[in-house]
């Protein structure tokens, strides 16, 4: 299997889906709709897509079933950047390769274009038309993990303890691992968790799936924060030295940088032994955990 072949049709598939899915830039109003566009279509991996889809097809799904999913879950994600972005929070000028959303269109229209692109994700989940072949208790269930994960108990939970946690003094491996856990990986295990139970995964690929989510999760962060002060700028596309600028917790700041690039390593090794019984069917998994942990951008 050609990773970077898999990932580009990949990630062509779910950009198509989200220009269908996304309220055109002309709506009105428009200064809102094209600031969620602008963010949206700056060019981001959709590693979050790509993954609910290869979870999907781990399990022998139709991943043409997960797109709809797939799409609300990149809106949730850009949302998230959007805000973490903001002068009130990491304060940074660049993100996908472009000035960030509230440098162009103003820190209201920024904040509300997150906003919408956060509560657009749940009208596209919650739209009967979009997963017919879904049982409602099954849709239901796939609304209320991706809402958890989003909300205090993942994503936003995580970004508050982030900021807590600037400039504390020795910041410790749990706080740490609390933050990473909650304002990356919840959003990553919930799509592959979405991925899962979209593909008809029986409960033990469910729970390998889970298992494989958790890890990969933190090792995209821990990833992240390597790449914060190892990464180039313009490959990146946002700016570099901002965790250490900001005093933020990271794995880096505990560790140390090899110790943190060991780690991740470590959770790619048991990413992998985690999803083993699902055999062939999980190749792309695979391939995409190393990807994570080795990637540039
Ligand atoms: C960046 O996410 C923010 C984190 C949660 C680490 P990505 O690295 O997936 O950013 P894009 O979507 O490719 O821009
Ligand atoms: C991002 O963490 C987590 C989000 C929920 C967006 P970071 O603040 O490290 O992400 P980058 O480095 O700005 O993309
Ligand atoms: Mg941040
Ligand atoms: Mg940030
Ligand atoms: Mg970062």
């Amino acid at each position: 299997m050609d990773l970077k072949h898999y990932l580009n049709s990949q990630r062509q598939r779910v950009e198509q889906a989200l220009e269908q899915v996304l309220p055109a830039k002309d709506h009105h109003p428009t200064s809102l709709h094209e600031a969620m566009h602008y963010s949206v279509f700056a060019g981001g991996k959709r590693i979050r897509p790509i993954l609910m889809m290869a979870a999907c097809e781990a399990v022998g799904g139709d991943v043409e079933q997960v797109l709809p999913a797939a799409c609300a879950m990149e809106m949730i994600h850009t949302y998230s950047l959007i805000h973490d972005d903001l002068p009130a929070m990491d304060d940074d000028d660049f993100r996908r390769g472009n000035p960030t959303n509230h440098k162009v269109y103003g820190e209201a229209t920024a904040i509300l274009a997150g906003d919408a692109l956060l509560t657009e994700a749940f009208v596209l989940l919650s739209a009967p038309a979009n997963t017919p072949q879904l049982k409602a208790d099954t849709q239901r269930e796939i609304i209320q993990l991706i809402a958890r994960a989003a909300g205090a108990a993942g994503m936003v939970g995580g970004q508050v303890v982030d900021m807590e946690a600037e400039g504390m003094e020795q910041p410790d491996l749990a706080t740490v691992d609390y933050i990473h856990a909650h304002k990356t990986g919840a959003l990553i295990l919930a799509s592959i968790r979405a991925g899962a139970l979209l593909g008809g995964a029986d409960t033990e690929a469910y729970e390998a799936l889970s298992r494989f989510g958790k890890l990969a999760g933190l090792a995209f962060q821990i990833a992240d924060d390597i790449l914060d002060i190892v990464g180039d700028q313009q490959e990146l596309g946002k700016d570099i030295g901002s965790d250490q600028e900001r005093g933020k917790a990271t794995y880096p700041a505990v560790l140390g940088l090899s110790e943190s690039i060991r780690r991740a390593q470590e959770l790619h090794q048991q990413a992998l032994k985690a999803i083993e019984p699902l055999g062939e069917a999980a190749e792309p998994l695979r391939q995409i955990s190393a990807y994570i942990i080795n990637r540039s951008s």
